[in-house]
């Protein structure tokens, strides 16, 4: 690929290769503009576990961080799933391990442990079900138990903490691109733009939650822009959302929260992804015992869906 290249060339070479591959691009909300138009599907959390489950495509090329690449192998073993960035993780993944959840549990009793599906295979594999930020708190009220280990989102775990008749008791971890927005950011946004409603993910910090109109997944974020009257809306996530919410909804204006940038979400490029599709690069894999755990409790929450 040349530097000259134009996006249609780009998406010429791609069309092809994925024909010769019989593959299926799956592409995070949060990827590069020019990522999230190459895609064939561009989702949350859940969206993209629940595609990677159902595809009849050979070969998956997963456009986001790797425990998202991670969890669409574990739902579809018998595919070849490729990264073309493999170096992009995610910070709140790496906040727990193995050994710490099983530590943690045996300090509560053995509690049932509510996995984000931001963590590691081998995390999943010591957890009784997962969840996404748009089911958390219908999975934690499906477990019987009355305490619960949520883990390792703090602040996804305050915002279930208060919607459920539970006692949940959270692990340390936490988003740093959600985390740093403060809610002074917040409070000057809201008074630039005094006709906006704010919409807000539940990793971010409480005050700033505290501040939204309304509180969703990305996926949540993109119905309600769909469906809500207001002309005006402050977007309280990850920036690289604000692209596909302009483009689905160009009679309204998005604003993004300065500075709100996961920079693992924007390694992956076109050009990475040319050479993924090209030369196989770079495949993920998980080790079958781990996988086997780690597997039912991803196949629980989509049961729990
Ligand atoms: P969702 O798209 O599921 O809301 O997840 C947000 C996120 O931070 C993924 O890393
Ligand atoms: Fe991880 Fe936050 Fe980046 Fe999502 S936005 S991948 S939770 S660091």
């Amino acid at each position: 690929m040349t530097s000259t290249e134009t996006i249609e060339d780009i998406r010429q070479r791609v069309d092809e290769l994925k024909k010769q591959r019989n593959a299926v691009i799956l592409a995070h909300n949060y990827q590069l503009p020019e990522i999230q138009e190459l895609a064939d599907f561009l989702g949350d959390s859940l969206g993209l576990s629940q595609q990677a489950a159902e595809t009849d495509a050979e070969v998956i090329v997963f456009c986001g961080v790797h425990f998202m690449a991670q969890t669409a192998k574990l739902l579809s073993p018998e595919k070849m799933v490729l990264m073309p960035e493999p170096g992009a993780g995610c910070p709140m993944a790496e906040m727990i391990t193995a050994q710490q959840v099983r530590d943690f549990k045996a300090e509560h009793g053995g509690a049932p442990v509510v996995a984000y599906v931001n963590t590691t295979a081998e995390v999943k594999a010591e957890s009784d079900i997962c969840c996404t930020s748009s089911n958390a708190i219908r999975i934690v009220e499906s477990l019987d138990e009355e305490t619960v280990l949520f883990i390792p989102d703090s602040n996804l775990a305050d915002w279930v903490d208060r919607h459920v008749d539970k006692n949940v008791i959270a692990w340390g971890g936490y988003c740093p691109t959600h985390a740093r927005m403060s809610p002074e950011t917040i409070a000057y946004m809201l008074e630039q733009h005094p006709d906006a409603v704010l919409i807000v993910h539940p990793e971010a910090r409480r005050e700033v939650v505290d501040m939204a109109d309304e509180v969703a997944s990305t996926g949540g974020m993109v119905k309600f822009a769909r469906e809500t009257d207001a002309k005006e809306i402050i977007v309280g996530t990850e920036e690289g959302l604000v692209y596909r919410l302009q483009k689905e909804n160009p009679g309204k204006t998005f604003y993004p929260v300065p500075h709100a940038v996961c920079p693992n979400m924007k390694k992956t490029t076109a050009q990475k992804l040319v050479a993924s599709l090209e030369n196989s690069q770079h495949e993920i894999d998980v080790a079958p015992e781990v996988a086997e755990r780690a597997r039912r409790a991803v196949e629980r929450m989509l049961e729990a869906s």
